[in-house]
Formats: structure tokens, sequence, C-alpha cells
């Protein structure tokens, strides 16, 4: 059998996890799981796994010529939007330099790179955005990832890819970070008010989709920019509702708010989200509809979701 080897960075956050937990289970997939770590944060998964932290260019290099994979996935960064408004330096070197480094390993051993990106290299003026739009990022994390999309391009590897996607939400162990869905499922739960903005729009994506979508890429051998989120264009506001109506959760906690409440260090970009149309082409990529998902990731954290 041929087996194709896959190296996953980052391999402890939300799609780190899921992208191991989904390639690990396909028998023609030899992955090899690295974070920064010393050991994995998930358990189960039939793969290898080893520290790695991407912004040491030795180490990485080393582990290149070690494994020799066939694919890089990069889910690694710095993905604090706030931290890294205030944080530049340490979030330039991890979300463009250390992505340098990684494309320069990848060309000289022949290996191909995905590279996880996000709708926030627009500037939300007017989503949802096909992948032929121009960006034009409103703040350092975007600034610092569509760097990352230029040297990923223009690395000279033949089979680079830029898989795009827009606010993740799912489950995995030991997060160093929760996502929307998780927040509002607990703040509801504990009877907590809070308050969610309506400028705001995207097309909300569930990570188990995502990395079905990357997995795509990998075994049809695409190339270029493919953007992987859900379908449906929501305001947080109304998402934060959807979560509350699936749970079974008292909407009511839940204030419409705007941007204009939060003195948040970067800006958010207004409206996002994405045209999915090649990726539905090209990949027979089908996310699963917000709740349908939101049912699914209830079912995996052992919540009713009584409106099924
Ligand atoms: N989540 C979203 O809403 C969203 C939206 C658009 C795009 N994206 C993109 O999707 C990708 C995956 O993000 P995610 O949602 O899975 O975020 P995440 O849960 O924060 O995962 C990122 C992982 O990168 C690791 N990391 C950070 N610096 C590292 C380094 N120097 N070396 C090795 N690993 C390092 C982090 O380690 P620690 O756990 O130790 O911190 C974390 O496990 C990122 O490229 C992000 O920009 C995410």
């Amino acid at each position: 059998m041929l087996y194709r080897r896959v190296l996953i960075t980052g391999a402890n956050g939300l799609l780190g996890q899921a992208l191991v937990a989904h390639l690990s289970r396909q028998p023609e997939y030899d992955v090899l799981a690295t974070g920064r770590d010393t050991f994995p944060r998930f358990a189960n998964a039939s793969c290898g796994y080893t520290a790695l932290d991407i912004t040491a260019p030795q180490e990485v290099q080393r582990l290149m010529q070690d494994f020799t994979p066939d694919v890089v996935i990069n889910c690694a960064a710095m993905t604090q939007v706030d931290r890294c408004e205030k944080e530049r330096d340490l979030c330039w070197r991890v979300n463009a330099e250390a992505v340098e480094h990684l494309a320069r390993a990848c060309r000289r051993i022949g290996a191909r790179l995905i590279q996880v990106s996000t709708d926030f290299v627009f500037d939300g003026a007017d989503g949802p955005y096909r992948e032929d739009a121009r960006p034009d990022p409103v703040n350092f994390y975007g600034k610092s990832k569509l760097a990352a999309e230029n040297v990923t391009r223009d690395a000279g590897i033949d089979g680079w890819a830029i898989a795009r996607t827009v606010l993740v939400y799912g489950t995995a162990h030991n997060l160093s970070r929760s996502n929307i869905a998780l927040w509002v499922i607990d703040k509801l739960s504990k009877g907590e008010p809070i308050q969610v903005v309506t400028d705001q729009w995207r097309s909300p994506t569930y990570v188990n989709d995502l990395a079905n979508g990357i997995e795509r890429i990998v075994r049809f051998g695409k190339t270029g920019i493919f953007h992987l989120s859900g379908r449906e264009m929501v305001s947080v506001y109304d998402f934060a509702c959807t979560i509350a109506h699936v749970f079974d959760l008292d909407a009511s906690l839940i204030s419409p708010t705007d941007h204009t409440h939060f003195q948040q260090p970067a800006p958010r970009p207004p409206r996002t989200g994405f045209i999915i149309l090649k990726a539905e082409t090209e990949l027979g990529y089908k996310p699963h509809p917000i709740e349908d998902a939101l049912r699914h990731l209830g079912t995996r954290l052992g919540l009713p979701t009584p409106t099924s």
C-alpha cells in the first residue's frame, strides 16, 4: 500500500486535533502530529507525535529531513487577534517568518505545503468573498497571515495550497483557547448574560467540516487558494441565538450590541464570510448546515439538543 506521509503542525489546537483524528482514521495516511507541548493533548489517534516549535528553523529542518513528509499542513499560528496586535514581534515570528522557514524546508525536500489562513486577510467591506478577491487586512493578525500566504505562494513549491477559513467552532482536548460555540454554551448554561455583536457577519465553520475540506485538498492533490467555511452568512449575534436555540438555552441572556461597545486593541473586519463554490465544485466539499453541525457538536460534548 502506498502511504502519504503527512506532517501536521499545531496539532494540539482546535483544527490540528480535528485533522489528526480525521487523517489518522484513514489507512492511506502516515501521520506525524507535532505541537509545542512535549506530549499530545489528544489520545487514541493512531499516529506519531513529536514536539516541534515552528519558530525554530533548525528543529523544523531536522524533522523534515527525518520524516520526509509528502505534505505539510501548517495549523500552528498565534490566533489571539488582540494579542497579535499588542505582541507584534512574536506574532510576526510565528505567523509569518516561521511559515517562510517551513516553506523553504518543503521546497528542499519536495514536499507540498498546505497553509491554513483566514477571512481576516480581507477588510470586511463587502463579504462574502471569493478566492480571487483582493486582500486588505485591517489588523496585525490579518497582515501576518497574508504575509504567510505570500511566502507560501512565492517559495517555489510546486504543490502549495492555502486553505482560508472563518470563525471556526468545535471541541477538542485541553484547548488553550475557547471558541464562540463553547463560550456561548458555557455562559448560558451557567445563566450568565452575554453581549454579542450584530454588526459583524461571518460564515461560521464547523471544525470537522474544515478538516474534511483540507483532507480533500491533500487527497486530490489540489493547489491554489480554497475558501473552506460554512455556507450560511449570519451575524455573530444570530449565530449565538441559534446556539441557544439548538441547545435549548435561555436566549434572553444574549443582548445585541455593536462593535463600539468593546474596547478591543485590534479592529475587526465587519462583513467577511466566504463564497465556497470553488471548494464545492473542485473538492466535493459539503459543510453541514449550522444547526446540524451544532447537534453533532452536542453529541461530542454529551449535551442534549432537544430541538432536533
Ligand atoms: N479559530 C478560528 O476562528 C480561525 C479562523 C480563521 C482562521 N483560522 C486559522 O486556522 C488555523 C488553526 O487555528 P485553530 O483555530 O486551530 O487555533 P488554535 O486552537 O489556537 O491552534 C493553534 C495552535 O498553534 C500552536 N502554536 C502556536 N505557536 C506555535 C509554535 N511556535 N510552534 C508550534 N505550534 C504553535 C498553538 O499552541 P498552544 O496550544 O500551545 O498555544 C495551538 O495549539 C490557524 O492558522 C488560524 O489562523 C482560525
